[in-house]
């Protein structure tokens, strides 16, 4: 690998990935390739925290893999792997996990919502589910990981943890900046625009799912919960409008003025047709890319083998010298 900084980030395998995942994170991915050294990953093993129906799981894990590189990722490029096949993540976890705090995992406010959605299985995989992701980071010593902002809170436990190996052992990690782009970081439930846009949402017209046809997608965005004003701008207390301005500024590179512009004397209807039809065109090439890829089994199985090889090959050395950190005696 050069020496240009490094990025890693993450996605769960749970079904098909959302408009937010797509634009608070994934389209954000394949163009920094270019300037950083990316490594990404498929982490199965977080979404086993929630119960998951083992076939289906199999089945999103791929459909996800074809689906990052239907959005653009390389793995080419990048590192492009499935958390399960690198032992690696799994191996600093408990390391990690023995440089974390109960009470700071208490604080996770994704542990109590999810906690609160599945109160019969507060498993406690779901509570040191952070500890896995500061692994996933860790292991790689990445510089910046790219995500939405529900993820922010998870990442500044990652710094802490690996802050507070650095004072017990030594440095060692490299504490890692979160990436958070400035437009979609947050997008919100077409439903509830105070709720972030989320698949596990009981309604569906609440959230696009990328692989959504045109007409789903059109049809959901003519059921979005606006106000009661008739003008299209961004200004504070209209939250449902100001996610759709956030979401077509992001598939149409419009900055907000120029949408204002665009819609003034237009109604809410003439909007949402227009914010639905340029979601459902901008992400046209993703599905008709992922069809094919999904098609070939054989090729994917090439490229995520070789990127757990990759990423396996650099990951282990940060392993083996933190075993050795801690006083763990050598294997060989
Ligand atoms: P996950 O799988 O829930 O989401 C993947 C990425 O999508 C972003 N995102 C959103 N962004 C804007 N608006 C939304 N409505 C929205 N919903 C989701 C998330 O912020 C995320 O960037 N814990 C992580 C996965 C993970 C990870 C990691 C990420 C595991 N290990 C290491 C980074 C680094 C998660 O559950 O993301």
């Amino acid at each position: 690998m050069s020496d240009k900084k490094l990025i890693f980030s993450g996605i769960q395998p749970t079904g098909t990935f959302t408009l937010g995942n797509y634009i608070g994170a994934i389209r954000n991915w394949g163009p920094l390739q270019d300037e950083y050294n990316c490594i990404y990953s498929i982490v199965d093993m977080h979404a086993i925290t929630v119960r998951q129906d083992p076939i289906k799981l199999r089945q999103h894990t791929l459909e996800a893999y074809a689906l990052l590189m239907a959005c653009g990722v390389d793995p080419e490029k990048s590192i492009m792997f499935i958390q399960s096949h690198v032992k690696t993540h799994a191996e600093l976890n408990w390391i990690l996990a023995c440089s974390t705090q109960f009470g700071e995992l208490s604080r996770m406010t994704q542990f109590k919502d999810k906690s609160q959605r599945h109160p019969d299985d507060v498993n406690a995989g779901l509570f040191t589910y952070p500890v896995l992701m500061a692994a996933d980071i860790l292991v790689y010593n990445a510089d910046l990981v790219p995500v939405g902002v529900d993820q922010k809170q998870h990442l500044e436990l990652a710094r802490n943890v690996a802050q507070r190996f650095n004072q017990k052992y030594g440095e060692f990690f490299t504490i890692p900046d979160a990436y958070i782009p400035k437009v979609g970081a947050k997008v919100m439930s077409l439903q509830d625009p105070a709720k972030k846009m989320s698949k596990s949402d009981e309604n569906p017209n609440a959230c696009i799912l990328i692989l959504d046809d045109k007409d789903t997608i059109v049809r959901k965005f003519k059921r979005a919960v606006t106000d009661s004003e008739t003008e299209v701008c961004y200004r504070e207390g209209k939250d449902g409008i100001n996610n759709l301005m956030t979401i077509y500024s992001a598939v149409t590179n419009k900055s907000y003025e120029e949408i204002e512009k665009e819609f003034s004397g237009k109604g809410y209807g003439d909007f949402k047709l227009a914010v639905g039809e340029a979601v459902a065109d901008h992400l046209k090439p993703v599905r008709d890319e992922f069809a094919k890829l999904i098609a070939d089994k054989a090729y994917l199985k090439e490229c995520y083998t070789k990127g757990a090889e990759k990423a396996l090959r650099i990951s282990q050395k940060t392993v083996t010298k933190a075993y050795r950190k801690v006083g763990f005696v050598d294997a060989r």
